[in-house]
């Protein structure tokens, strides 16, 4: 089947979380199985775009009310990728340094998502299948079914998968007219709670919701930023497919952004040479173990928890743990994290800012990953980390919850249940012990280095949903 994937970030032309990942590895995964898979991102100003070749394929000029924004759809050029990438150039939205945060998103969002179905309505072929991700591509279900200028494509199915559902796209009904003309009737579908919400619309519109995890769709019911009694009226066309990691690229017997490759045979000595690498770098103690953060320093991360849990656990076990910390956000969270670095010097460091390779260098030079998540709608982090044979310390909640269970449960990491200071600091107590008992230690590493988190298992479960939307509008 033909299946376009439709999305504001896809590794490695734009990446700022998670989100990029899943459809930079997803579309390669759903392409070898025998699909025809098109990837289509805002062509933002990045080293990819501007390291890579491309073909202009079409056109047009967006419209939204008076605005008019010309654009050209660009294709990328090589096969490298294993699917087709496009990019919505829109000069005046999408040609600045950043991806989000500009007080016209609305507007670019909006003008990306109505520039690329008049270039798909435009083409010879139909896809079977849009799948929309998250709340920057939540108006294209409303309007392929609702607007009368995409009429023939309002038999596409569509899908929306919520990678992250506290970000919703809230716009004033102002700007209503933005969408191109549609049955006014319908007009209900976009409203929720007095606003227009993107993410309320495409999932009231979707053929499919899908999350990115079984538990994060439980959670969601329950608490979704004013959206739980949405969800809960869309159960039964809801499903929670847990994330896959790509393993070509997370493969430390292959990964270039190694200092030393290894395997569950020989991961030892193999990652004591990237811890050693790492220690090296980071003015750290090489002969302790390493607790490593890797993500995004918002709360929503437990990022605010980690400036005290470093400090009391350092105090506590005083020159007998490491902690490294790299992300940045939140400025007070940055700055309270800097300012432990006089204090614990030689066994904490932290680094402000985002560096894949260094993220690749943590994963296989740590022993311990922590994520404290208040929430985690997945969670990849874990998985590259067990990859990596570096055991995950996690806060049971979301994705995090269905793919790392307890050492005292006979499992692959380290739990607690609250987001507190308190809790993440009883783990590292436990991890702390864990690592002295070297036999139990590389029993729980081997068994989380064997864990199959690869995409193509997962890979079925989207084209099942695929599936069942496309009979269901046949029968
Ligand atoms: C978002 C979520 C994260 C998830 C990722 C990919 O970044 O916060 O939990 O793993 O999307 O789906």
């Amino acid at each position: 089947m033909e299946i376009f994937h439709i999305s504001a970030e896809c590794y490695p032309m734009a990446k700022v979380g998670g989100l990029a990942d899943v459809v930079g590895a997803l579309p390669k995964y759903q392409q070898n199985a025998g699909h025809q898979v098109r990837v289509v991102v805002p062509c933002y100003n990045t080293k990819f775009k501007n390291e890579n070749n491309f073909e202009c394929v079409h056109w047009g000029t967006a419209e939204l009310g008076n605005f008019k924004f010309p654009f050209s759809v660009l294709k990328e050029t090589t096969d490298k990728l294993g699917y087709e990438l496009y990019l919505i150039e829109i000069k005046e939205l999408f040609d600045r340094p950043n991806i989000y945060g500009y007080e016209d998103d609305i507007e670019r969002f909006l003008s990306f998502q109505i520039a690329t179905l008049d270039w798909i309505m435009q083409r010879d072929a139909i896809p079977d299948v849009i799948n929309c991700h998250d709340h920057h591509t939540g108006l294209i279900p409303f309007m392929l079914q609702f607007s009368y200028k995409y009429e023939v494509l309002s038999n596409v199915r569509t899908v929306i998968t919520i990678h992250n559902g506290l970000y919703q796209g809230w716009f004033g009904s102002d700007k209503l007219h933005y969408i191109p003309e549609f049955d006014l009737r319908h007009v209900g579908f976009l409203e929720w709670n007095n606003s227009l919400n993107s993410l309320a619309v495409g999932v009231k519109c979707a053929h499919a919701v899908t999350t990115v995890s079984p538990s994060y769709l439980d959670e969601i019911n329950v608490s979704a930023n004013g959206l739980e009694s949405l969800f809960n009226s869309v159960r039964n066309k809801s499903k929670g497919i847990l994330n896959g990691i790509d393993i070509e690229v997370w493969n430390p017997l292959k990964d270039k952004m190694l200092e030393e490759h290894y395997s569950i045979e020989d991961f030892e000595t193999g990652k004591q040479k990237n811890k050693d690498k790492l220690c090296e770098r980071f003015d750290l103690d090489p002969s302790k173990p390493l607790f490593s953060f890797i993500g995004r320093l918002f709360d929503e991360k437990g990022g605010d928890l980690l400036p005290q849990a470093s400090a009391l656990a350092l105090s506590e076990h005083f020159e007998n743990i490491n902690i490294l910390i790299l992300g940045s956000g939140n400025p007070d969270i940055e700055t309270q994290l800097l300012q432990l670095q006089n204090d614990y010097k030689g066994n904490y460091n932290v680094f402000i800012g985002y560096n894949e390779e260094l993220a690749h260098l943590i994963y296989a030079g740590s022993d311990f990953i922590l994520m404290p998540s208040r929430v985690e709608p997945c969670g990849l982090n874990q998985m590259y980390a067990l990859r990596y044979g570096t055991v995950p310390i996690v806060r049971r909640t979301g994705g995090l919850r269905d793919t790392v269970i307890d050492f005292g449960d006979d499992g692959n990491g380290i739990c607690h249940d609250q987001s507190s200071v308190g809790d993440v600091c009883y783990s590292i107590n436990r991890a702390v012990n864990l690592y002295d008992d070297k036999t139990k230690f590389n029993k729980i590493i081997k068994k989380g280095m064997s864990t199959d988190h690869s995409w193509e298992r997962v890979c079925q479960e989207y084209i099942e949903t695929y599936n069942q939307i496309i009979q269901k509008n046949e029968s």
